[in-house]
Order: C-alpha cells, then sequence, then structure tokens
C-alpha cells in the first residue's frame, strides 16, 4: 500500500482501480499517513462550526432520510427568525465563528425570508462565516443568498453514479442535478462543500472510487462523509449501518488528496461508535460540527436512529467536545476557519 500511499499524495489522484484497491486497505498504515500529513498542515486544531436545523420540513423524499415528506411519524418544526438569531448569539459567546444553517427543503423559506435571516446575521457578526445547507435551488436563488452574506454552502452529493442515485431517489430528482448546483455554488463563489454516505443501500467500492473521481474533479473546500444508519421510517430501515473501517479509510484518502480540505469528523460516525469523531479527527479530519438548535427541537430532526447529542444545551455540547479532543491531544480554536490554499 506504501506506494499506492505515495502516488496519493504527490499526484493527488489515482486512477479507478487505485482508489478500490486502497478503499480496501485493512491495515493502519493508511491512517497514519492521514494523521501526519493532518498535522502538517493544521497542527494539533480543530475548525468548529455550529450547526443551527433550523427546519424538518422537507418536499423531497430521499429513501433514506428520517425527515423525508412522507415520513408521517415526523413532528415537524421551523424556528423564527429571533430563534435562529438567538442560536446565533449563543453560539457566538460560546466561540462559534461559523453558522451552519440546515434543514430540509422547504418552500417556506422563501429568498426574500431568508436573504432577511443570512443579511441580519452578516450584519451582526462581521467576523464569521454563513454557512447554508438547504438542498437544490435555483442559481438566482444561489446567487441573492451569496449576496446577501452567505459565504458557503454544503450540498453532499450523495453518489456520484447516476444508476445509484435513482435506487435511491423518487424519478424527479436527479444526480445530474444535484451536481448542477454544486457547479453553480462554486462559480458564483461559495466555498463549496460535497461528499456521501457510507454503505448505503447498492453501494460499492466501485461507487466510492467514481465518488472520489468526482471529488477531484469538483475539487471542492470541504467534503463531509459519514456512515449510512438506517432510519426506522424509511423504505430503508432494514439496511445495515455504514461501516466504521471504510469510512475511516474514506477520509484518510481525502485528506492526502487534499491537505488544506476541511472536513468534518461527523456526528453520525459518533453514533455509530462512541469515539467515532475522535477516530475521524485521527485519520485526518479537521472539522466538528455541534448542535446549536434549541434542545426543543433537537429529537426531531431526526435523520436516522439513535442520533447522538439531542439532549444537551449547547455549552454542554461544546464542553464535551473539546473535552474529546483534548483526550487526543488536539484542540478546538476560536476561528473561521477558512479553507487556505
Ligand atoms: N436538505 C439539505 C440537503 O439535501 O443537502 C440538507 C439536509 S440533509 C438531511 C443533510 C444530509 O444528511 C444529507 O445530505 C445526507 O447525506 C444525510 N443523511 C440523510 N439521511 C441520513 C441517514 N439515514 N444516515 C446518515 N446520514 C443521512
Ligand atoms: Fe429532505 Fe432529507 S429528504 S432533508
Amino acid at each position: 500500500m506504501k506506494d499506492l500511499i505515495d502516488k496519493l499524495e504527490n499526484e493527488r489522484t489515482l486512477s479507478h482501480t487505485e482508489f478500490k484497491r486502497l478503499l480496501s486497505c485493512e491495515d493502519d498504515y493508511l491512517h497514519e499517513r492521514a494523521r501526519e500529513t493532518g498535522k502538517r498542515f493544521f497542527g494539533n486544531k480543530i475548525f468548529l462550526r455550529g450547526l443551527i436545523e433550523f427546519t424538518n420540513y422537507c418536499k423531497n423524499n430521499c429513501y433514506y432520510c428520517g425527515i423525508r415528506y412522507a415520513n408521517k411519524n415526523a413532528e415537524r418544526y421551523r424556528l423564527t427568525k429571533e430563534q435562529i438569531m438567538q442560536c446565533c448569539e449563543t453560539g457566538y459567546s460560546l466561540g462559534f465563528r461559523t453558522f451552519v444553517l440546515q434543514g430540509g427543503e422547504d418552500g417556506y423559506y422563501t429568498d426574500d425570508i431568508l436573504c432577511d435571516i443570512v443579511a441580519k446575521i452578516r450584519a451582526k457578526y462581521p467576523d464569521c462565516a454563513i454557512t447554508l445547507s438547504i438542498g437544490e435551488r435555483e442559481y438566482e436563488s444561489y446567487k441573492r443568498l451569496f449576496d446577501a452574506g452567505a459565504d458557503r454552502y454544503l450540498l453532499r452529493h450523495e453518489t456520484a453514479n447516476d444508476a445509484h442515485y435513482k435506487t435511491l431517489h423518487p424519478d424527479k430528482m436527479s444526480s445530474e442535478n444535484r451536481k448542477k448546483c454544486l457547479w453553480d455554488l462554486k462559480k458564483i463563489g461559495y466555498q463549496v462543500g460535497c461528499g456521501f454516505m457510507v454503505g448505503l443501500l447498492g453501494q460499492t467500492l466501485e461507487h466510492i472510487a467514481e465518488d472520489l473521481l468526482f471529488i477531484k474533479e469538483l475539487d471542492p473546500e470541504m467534503v463531509g462523509v459519514g456512515p449510512f444508519i438506517p432510519h426506522s421510517s424509511t423504505p430503508v430501515s432494514k439496511e445495515k449501518l455504514g461501516d466504521l473501517h471504510l469510512t475511516l479509510n474514506i477520509l484518510a484518502i481525502l485528506r492526502l488528496m487534499n491537505p488544506n480540505l476541511l472536513i468534518p469528523s461527523t456526528t453520525a460516525l459518533g453514533t455509530i461508535d462512541n469515539d467515532g469523531r475522535e477516530l475521524g479527527i485521527l485519520v485526518g479530519a479537521n472539522v466538528v460540527m455541534p448542535n446549536l438548535s434549541p434542545v426543543g427541537v433537537r429529537k426531531k430532526y431526526f435523520l436516522y436512529d439513535n442520533k447522538i447529542c439531542t439532549g444537551e444545551e449547547a455549552a454542554e455540547c461544546i464542553s464535551c467536545m473539546k473535552r474529546r479532543m483534548e483526550n487526543i491531544g488536539y484542540n478546538i480554536v476560536v476561528a473561521k476557519g477558512d479553507y487556505v490554499d
């Protein structure tokens, strides 16, 4: 494997077949190399993003997602502008300098309403980054939100393979449109994050190798990869959890592909293994995203079963996260944490 890892570090990509070989790597050497690269570029710094899950209404019906439209068991909620501003205020005082506004595709939040919220956050927190993660929209809508002050956008591509995408989403959704959105966002000037779940129904190493090649082509600033976790009220409730070791291999490969990349160690990783977020950091991830949503709504943003961190106040979440990072020799920093090329 050493020669493949050297090649990946030097050339920042591999062939489809080589990616597949590296994805199957069983030993810890890949993880160690990725950890060293992460340390070389970021030291022991971990960036913090405050996640504000502001709506769980969604018009989409992705087969794997707990807040899909057809899940009639989901108790729906929306945060008001005032509640969102309150989350930012709490977050700012706790040291957050990035706010991530995430939600389902909720028609209530028109461009006018969202631009107003973004502009208010931008005016009050000029030293903070505003990240949106609100799904597929038109170019003009992305542009208006960017002009209102949003600077980053997270939109996982979910799977780069069109046929695989079609097996996981209703007909009217397409991988082509999702990728087009990512290219639009890049063109407008957002720092962009794509990504995918590991272990989704029908996923093979061939698909993951395609994902890695798509990531190489898009050249995003952030990539979010976490395990798939079934949700009991979805059509894929009986499927298996995503594999921890494979998820760690992918995070390590991403770190070696782009040493500057912003890579979160996800809540889903912390859900399938109590030490999952630490393990993610130890293979090169450099971002954690504690929850800033009001405790009263946390359990309602239920994307998958057994989701962690749904009961604590933001202050408790951040001190738990600080402790966890310090235990493995890393420190959370008060910084915006922009991508640096
Ligand atoms: N609506 C926005 C979008 O489509 O990007 C953001 C919200 S969506 C719930 C955020 C991400 O959650 C998805 O991109 C997906 O990768 C992840 N997700 C959904 N269901 C999941 C599950 N069952 N297990 C793990 N992750 C899941
Ligand atoms: Fe819309 Fe998951 S189906 S956020």
